[in-house]
């Protein structure tokens, strides 16, 4: 069979479409051009963008794909970092990602919950005094506080605020422009001596860390080839860890948003289980963006569904429109948490935090504490906490990256139930 013609985004190089569309980017095309695969020009050169279950499957096949040459440098300059698990591929990444899934087990989510509900408590306690605070804000020092305690990286509470701040430049940069990126620069610099320094002082036998802490894990982790990791990418490493639970944050503000624009859905939480809890959290992980695209290469000429794919392509997964999908999702543009009520779940079909296997693929290695987190706050902000939402302006914008409400969720007069 002779391959068709790919659907293509007629025009010139779209990099400037996806600065100006940026979550909506690839279902605006969907919808256009009624596909789930179609070919365009980003950052000059060809890619493909792919969407929806079926093609989240393709993408996960790492004998088709691989990932070390397919983020771009200013996302490795600002967020993952250089040497990370994102950009490795087969056995490295195998050895590589077995590290961070060995300290995911049940004994971990039962202790990032208890710091997570202990520190939210602490927050408020001593905010007492203060008028008004920020979700957002608050979520950025609360979590930084889980974090360390959590990988055993040893905290400064003078530096607790101004460290909160450089490691949120991380994700707030890499799709800024401007001064904003470069501040996020400036921070993977400073965070990456920081933590290079805590990893010699292990080795060094200068501070002591209990050996289950990801500070000690990965400190003495040896690759596929039994060398320990240089400083530097156990550096990465472990912040691979810290800033991603303190971007949880951005998730908390989308709570309270939700909690807000849906009060209906915040009155059936009170007194609720865990069950209801995670499906109103879950809910949330797909009705608001994050992380808008996976990005690969194909490794190797192939065709899919009569699609020619060439070796070497950048090929974009659409992580946010494969959430709301319409051959997965039931009305998708409503908010409706009892839709995971006895719902089928597949490696493919809700994907905010990337698709396929835990062990052998790119799926976030942290899906399961970002629950454990949000659940713990939810049910602190519905069940623990009472508190009044001033007038502010709760929209945000498409194209920001991360999208988060621009007065940032502020709530005040809170008193604990
Ligand atoms: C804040 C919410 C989070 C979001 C939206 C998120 C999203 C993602 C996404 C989209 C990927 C890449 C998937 C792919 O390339 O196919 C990823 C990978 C990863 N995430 Fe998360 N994540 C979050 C929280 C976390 C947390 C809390 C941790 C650690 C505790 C974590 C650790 C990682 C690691 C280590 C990877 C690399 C996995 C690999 O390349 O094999 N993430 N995450």
């Amino acid at each position: 069979m002779v391959a068709q013609n790919m659907p293509k985004d007629e025009g010139f190089d779209r990099t400037l479409s996806v600065l100006k569309e940026g979550y909506g980017f690839i279902m605006n095309r969907r919808e256009a051009l009624n596909t789930d695969v179609f070919e365009t020009r980003i950052m000059g050169e060809k890619a493909i963008c792919l969407t929806g279950s079926e093609a989240a499957e393709l993408f996960y096949d790492d004998t088709r794909f691989r990932r070390r040459d397919a983020a771009p440098a200013r996302v490795k300059k600002t967020l993952f970092g250089e040497g990370g698990i994102q950009t490795l591929d087969q056995e490295a990444h195998r050895n590589r990602k077995a590290m961070f899934m060995s300290l995911m087990d049940d004994e971990a989510m039962d202790e990032i919950g208890m710091l997570v509900h202990q520190y939210w408590h602490l927050y408020f306690k001593e905010a007492e005094s203060l008028e008004t605070v920020s979700l957002y804000e608050a979520a950025k020092v609360v979590f930084l506080q889980v974090a360390c305690k959590w990988t055993g990286v040893p905290l400064d509470e003078s530096e607790t605020e101004s460290l909160a701040t450089q490691i949120s430049d991380l994700y707030e940069s890499p799709a800024a422009l401007g001064i904003q990126h470069w501040k996020g620069r400036r921070s993977r610099s400073k965070l990456d001596s920081w933590i290079e320094g805590l990893v010699e002082d292990v080795r060094e036998g200068r501070i002591e860390v209990d050996q289950g802490k990801a500070l000690y894990t990965f400190s003495w982790h040896r690759d596929e080839k039994g060398s320990l990791l240089d400083k530097e990418t156990a550096a990465v490493e472990i912040l691979n860890l810290i800033r991603p639970m303190n971007a949880v944050s951005v998730w908390v503000a989308m709570i309270g948003l939700a909690l807000h624009e849906f009060p209906e859905e915040k009155g059936k939480l009170k007194g609720a289980d865990d069950i209801e809890l995670e499906w109103f959290i879950q809910e949330v992980r797909r009705y608001y963006p994050f992380f808008p695209f996976a990005a690969a290469r194909t490794d190797t000429d192939f065709e899919w569904q009569g699609y020619f794919f060439e070796a070497g392509t950048l090929t974009l997964l659409d992580l946010y429109g494969t959430n709301r999908h319409p051959s997965d999702w039931v009305e998708p543009d409503t908010f409706m948490p009892e839709r995971f009520r006895g719902w089928h779940q597949t490696p493919f079909n809700f994907i905010p935090q990337g698709g396929g296997s835990y062990d052998f693929g790119h799926r976030c290695a942290g899906e399961f504490v970002t629950i454990v987190m949000m659940r713990t706050t939810l049910d602190f902000l519905v069940n623990d906490l009472e508190y009044d939402v001033p007038e502010q302006d709760f929209s945000f914008e498409f194209n920001d990256i991360p999208a988060v409400p621009n007065d940032k969720v502020k709530i005040n007069n809170f008193r604990f139930l």
